[in-house]
């Protein structure tokens, strides 16, 4: 019943520039969700490369990897139940173009790669994805 779960969530530069971090971290908040740690960073291309590592296959890797790291972006642990699944349903599809109303990538996502927001896709990751940016 009570299956109270960490995952990592960063609002994409996109995002930042616009000064829409308040208003997405609103969305998370009214959503149920506990902010428990963020902080504001501008990471390297190398950096983005690790965090991205499940990606390197792909052909839109170097474009993520270059975006990412291309701006300030906000990175949180957000707390809740089920928060991995409640978290992805927030967000919305990867694409805005085919993200349901009142999804944060509907909302704010301009494009399949400046879509807002990232949250990690299972609780193992989430754990990777946690360390990865808060591990002291
Ligand atoms: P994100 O959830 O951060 O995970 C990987 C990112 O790659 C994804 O959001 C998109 O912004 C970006 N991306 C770019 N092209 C694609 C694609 N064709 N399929 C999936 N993700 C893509």
């Amino acid at each position: 019943m009570n299956n109270i779960e960490q995952t990592l969530s960063i609002i994409k530069p996109d995002a930042v520039e616009r000064n829409l971090d308040n208003e997405i971290k609103e969305m998370f908040i009214s959503n149920g969700f506990k902010i428990t740690k963020e902080k504001k960073i501008q990471i390297e291309k190398s950096e983005a490369e690790n965090f991205y590592k499940v990606h390197e296959t792909k052909p839109f890797y170097n474009d993520l990897c270059s975006y990412l790291s291309s701006g300030p972006i906000v990175v949180m642990i957000l707390e809740k139940e089920n928060a991995v699944l409640k978290n992805r349903e927030l967000m919305g599809a990867t694409n805005p173009k085919d993200a349901k109303e009142g999804t944060i990538r509907k909302k704010y996502g301009i494009s399949i790669d400046k879509n807002s927001v990232h949250g990690s896709d299972s609780k193992e990751n989430a754990k990777i994805e946690i360390d990865f940016f808060f591990k002291d």
